[in-house]
């Protein structure tokens, strides 16, 4: 423990930061002045400066950034908590689109497993087993508690999962392009829906509401004839309502169901335990045919609204298989090593965006994974009657509430016809601002003004309450004495006795089975899964395009800070002042960090990212008049989302994605550019461009590029994923850029989570500032914030302000590293890689071919010789398996692997980061240098790699032959310890690893 005393707050960490040799680092770079200058002179540079000399000087910051001077340690805490303090936490029966649950101890203590919470998504399963099982125990865990069999391993959040549900529903019904949607469900997630299908297929039809019973017309779908519904492929609705009434189910699903449309049933899955609503497996005579929800709230508070955690589950049995391939997002399935050892794997991954580009299933890349990894662990802890439990205290204290407010005259139970669950809606004789108001002044923050959810109830004053775990007697006897307080009393005889216990109808019959584990049991379990993966911390993670760097521990401590986690979205904004702060800060930095004038920070991901822009491209060309602008450039090399979130966006006509072409320097070719330019140029939407580009160079065209995009009256986009290589030292703006996602996960130290969650803010030009979607954050000339959206806003992406924990991370990253920080930080991420480079061709052929003498940025690309290629076939490894096979011996040696065919098939694509030392970049370098020694005098220890993880290599063609998804937890899954564990590996000497990597060959 660490206490920090300082003026009048004392800040007590939880952790000593003088214990993790990065912690306390300036700037979070380790490497010292002496090493620096040392790398320097390796790669015959004076001074870090040079390393961007090849940058046209026309891109170049001119002044300093205009961001504030970085903080010392005890200043960000202090300024992080002071931050923290201006949100209101008082009791609050806020919950609506994010009800707010206890949290279970043991997901504090799974957050803070960094071999977990900082490892990259499992591409390397021999090495990730630890995240594989985590996810695989989610799968099954909800997969119980819902009776779908498969349930992959999270969307973004709900409103996301009901975006992909509806498309995927719509490619397996091959109806037509119409969707019936609930106006039950939330409005500002069926904001967010719209926003993502403008410029798509798709249309919707609303269901109304009934104003009379707060649920959906059901006359009105009753009404509806053949005709009327023959080209409508998918119906969504929720089990409880925005008004949190339960809908009729049954009705819902069979009424779909004999139209021959698909079923979308959007769930709360922490209300389907014992004691709870029934699973959509038992909705109508045979369920619904997907289910969607959020599931944030099985593991974390709020957090101001995100990260979120998309459910999305499909029936896969013996009577439908067939949907699963055309879902989106990750699946874990059951494996086996080629040992015969049980274990994990990620299967299905040719619906994906890396493999299939502009045909896969969805755009998502990185996804919600840690929240995952935390909800299975949570659910564990709590087991079925845990869940019972928590539903049973929620329903007492709305029941207790009920009967209080019986006794009162001028307040009552709305919609009292229909049944409610744990949320419940109240009708009063005063206004809603005035109860907010007066309830403010007892401490209470009351819940959701409603009135305007229905159409013709706009002049009812309607407040929704949300009760959950956290409300005990304490909690609701305030509420109760608020009510007296207002309310006076009725006279007994006009009391009506209503008391209505929830119908059958809409309940669990069954008993879920899903076993409780001691926080002891779990806490031990889970350390062990922990063993099994690596992590930044320990040392050089060199997944290429991924920038694995230390991800500081004050990061997450801001994050979990209760002002920044319990933040409720919905709160008045008066009551979450710090959130907003950190958002307004983050919004104007950003500005600041890529030299554009507008920013959004809703955004959740690199690939939502993308969409963004692309849809602001769309809607900037609309609003000009412009509608045939209907194709996008994609350069061949870029990533896979680039392609899968142009197909999202609406371009899907033959040649709505225009490929470019790469020359022999490995940048964009401008005689193939210039041909399209003339071809496609009148048709132009945008141009993607990744820059850095995949292959660790910069493009050194892209400001002509730019400019002759705007001249074809097109717009650009660059791809920021690499951001870590130019933060701070090329203006975007000067660059010609339109549009850029900065992926937090990356550059800004949000940890990876096994996958997600990630985070992304886009930064856009002028042109573009009105389109921006979400909120703009504004400070008031009294210093408070509020938010405001733009005038021609382009939509929503997010339901609230997206990962909200994420920005708080970023937020405090950016307090340590300040104006002179984030060049610093980008220089010695691109010195480590030339240096590693320059250690490292003279040993492996680079890529691409003949551009070895073209300077690299923050990575960099390896392949192997054609003899290399000749040893490992004459042992049985042919050519399109020996770059994944050399991947698994740097696991061998301790490290992750690098990123293996990816830009380039033959590929190993290695990024270093600024986070190390050079002692340990040259740890590294030894490292690399046995690889090749094995590869030549001993290629058969290639062939059995890896050797000391704990499983061999995984069959992954079996896993996905013969798909297994989930199965009954009856207890933990039983695990294989590593053979030799990273941390000895470590402390061990390089030469003496690859000697017992030999040995271990040779047995
Ligand atoms: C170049 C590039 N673009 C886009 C993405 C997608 O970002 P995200 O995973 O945040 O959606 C990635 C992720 O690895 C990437 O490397």
């Amino acid at each position: 423990m660490m206490n920090i005393t300082k003026k009048k707050l004392q800040v007590s960490l939880p952790y000593d930061p003088s214990e993790f040799p990065r912690e306390l680092s300036r700037h979070y770079i380790t490497a010292d002045d002496r090493e620096i200058s040392e790398m320097l002179n390796f790669v015959g540079l004076d001074e870090l400066d040079d390393l961007y000399k090849h940058i046209p000087e026309v891109s170049h910051f001119n002044q300093g950034l205009n961001l504030p001077e970085e903080l010392n340690y005890q200043d960000a805490v202090e300024k992080l908590s002071q931050i923290s303090l201006k949100t209101n936490l008082s009791t609050s029966f806020i919950g609506d689109t994010l009800p707010s649950w206890k949290q279970h101890p043991i997901v504090d203590f799974v957050s803070k497993l960094r071999p977990l919470s900082t490892s990259y998504t499992p591409y390397q399963p021999e090495r990730s087993q630890g995240t594989l099982v985590t996810h695989w125990i989610y799968q099954c865990a909800l997969s119980a508690l819902t009776g779908f069999e498969a349930i992959n391993t999270s969307l973004y959040d709900r409103s996301a999962a009901m975006y992909e549900a509806i498309t995927c529903a719509t490619r397996t019904n091959k109806r037509g392009n119409k969707i019936l949607l609930a106006d039950s469900l939330f409005e500002n997630e069926l904001d967010v829906i719209k926003t993502l299908a403008e410029e798509t297929i798709l249309e919707f039809v609303h269901v109304p509401f009934n104003s009379e019973t707060g649920l959906l017309q059901y006359s009105w779908l009753e009404a509806l004839n053949e005709e009327d519904t023959n080209d409508i492929s998918a119906f969504v609705f929720p089990q409880v309502n925005s008004l949190g009434l339960l809908e009729n189910v049954d009705f819902l699903s069979d009424f779909a169901r004999s139209h021959g449309i698909r079923s979308i049933a959007c769930i709360d899955p922490m209300l389907l335990g014992n004691g709870g609503l029934k699973p959509p497996t038992d909705f109508g005579a045979e369920g619904s045919d997907f289910i969607v929800g959020e599931a944030q709230h099985l593991a974390i508070q709020p957090n101001f609204g995100g990260p979120g955690l998309g459910l999305f589950g499909c029936r896969h049995n013996e009577k439908n298989k067939k949907d699963l391939r055309s879902t989106p997002g990750r699946y874990i399935g059951k494996a086996k090593d080629l040992n015969g050892r049980d274990c994990f794997v990620m299967v299905l991954s040719t619906r994906e965006q890396h493999i299939r580009k502009e045909k896969a299933t969805s755009n998502v890349c990185s996804n919600q994974a840690f929240l995952a990894t935390l909800a299975g662990a949570s659910l564990l802890a709590k087991g079925g009657q845990g869940l019972a439990d928590s539903v049973f205290t929620a329903k007492q204290a709305r029941e207790k509430v009920i009967k209080a407010v019986k006794h009162l005259e001028g307040i009552n139970v709305a919609f009292d016809e229909s049944r409610g669950f744990n949320e419940l809606v109240l009708e009063m004789n005063h206004s809603v601002p005035e109860i907010e108001k007066k309830a403010r002044n007892a401490e209470l923050q009351i819940g959701i003004n409603v009135g305007h959810r229905i159409a013709s109830s706009e002049n009812r004053n309607l407040i929704k309450l949300t009760f959950s775990d956290i409300h005990d007697d304490g909690a609701t006897d305030k509420l109760i004495s608020f009510f007296n307080h207002i309310f006076s009393r009725k006279k007994d005889d006009e009391i009506v006795e209503r008391h209505q216990e929830t119908d059958p109808q809409f309940l669990r019959k069954d008993t879920l089975h899903l076993p409780s584990f001691s926080f002891d049991e779990l806490s031990l379990y889970y350390e062990k899964l922990a063993d099994l993966n690596v992590s930044p911390d320990d040392g050089c993670y060199p997944l290429g395009s991924c920038t694995m760097k230390y991800n500081p521990l004050l990061n997450d401590w801001a994050a979990a800070l209760p002002g920044f986690a319990l933040a409720h979205p919905q709160s008045a904004e008066s009551d979450v002042q710090g959130p907003l702060e950190i958002l307004f800060e983050i919004q104007e930095w950003f500005k600041a960090i890529t030299g554009l004038p507008g920013v959004t920070t809703q955004p959740v991901a690199g690939a939502q990212g993308e969409l963004v822009g692309l849809k602001l491209f769309q809607a900037y060309h609309r609003a000009n008049g412009d509608f045939k602008r209907d194709v996008v450039f994609i350069p061949r090399s870029a990533h896979g989302t680039n392609f899968a979130t142009a197909a999202m966006a609406g371009f899907t006509n033959s040649d709505g994605i225009v490929y470019l072409q790469a020359n022999v320097q490995g940048t964009i070719d401008l005689e193939d550019f210039d041909k399209k330019i003339q071809e496609f140029g009148h048709r132009l939407c945008g141009v993607m461009i990744t820059n850095p580009n995949t292959s660790g160079i910069f493009e050194d065209q892209f400001h002509s590029i730019a400019k002759a995009v705007h001249n074809a009256g097109g717009l650009v986009y660059m791809d920021g994923a690499n951001m870590n290589a130019i933060a701070g030292k090329v203006d975007l703006g000067k660059l010609g850029v339109d549009a850029v996602h900065n992926n937090l996960h990356k550059t800004w130290t949000i940890p990876h989570g096994g996958g997600g969650p990630g985070d992304a803010i886009v930064a856009v030009s002028e042109k573009l500032i009105d389109f921006l979607p979400g909120s703009q954050i504004r400070r008031n000339l009294d210093g408070s914030f509020s938010s405001e959206k733009t005038s021609r806003s382009i939509g929503s992406f997010h339901r609230n302000w997206g990962n909200f924990g994420h920005k708080v991370r970023a937020y405090s990253y950016l307090l340590r590293l300040g104006k002179e920080g984030v060049p610093k930080m980008s220089s010695i991420a691109v010195l480590s890689a030339q240096y590693l480079y320059a250690k490292l061709k003279n040993y492996f052929p680079t890529l691409p071919s003949n551009t070895e003498s073209i300077p690299r940025m923050h990575e960099f690309i390896l392949t192997l010789s054609d003899e290399d290629f000749t040893n490992l076939e004459l042992v049985g490894i042919n050519k399109s398996q020996a770059i994944p096979q050399v991947g698994k011996l740097f696991l061998d040696f301790g490290f992750h692997a690098p990123t293996v065919a990816f830009p380039e098939v033959f590929g190993l694509m290695i990024e270093p980061t600024e986070s190390y030392t050079k002692a340990e970049l040259d740890r590294f370098v030894d490292a690399v240098i046995c690889i090749k020694e094995i590869i030549t005098d001993h290629p058969e220890a290639v062939k059995t790699a890896p050797h000391f993880t704990p499983i061999d290599r995984v069959d992954e063609v079996a896993a996905n032959r013969n798909l297994i998804l989930q199965e009954k937890l009856e207890h933990l899954p039983s695990l294989h310890l590593n053979r030799i564990k990273p941390s000895v590996l470590n402390n061990l000497e390089i030469r003496e690893i690859k000697s017992r990597i030999i040995d271990s060959a040779k047995n």
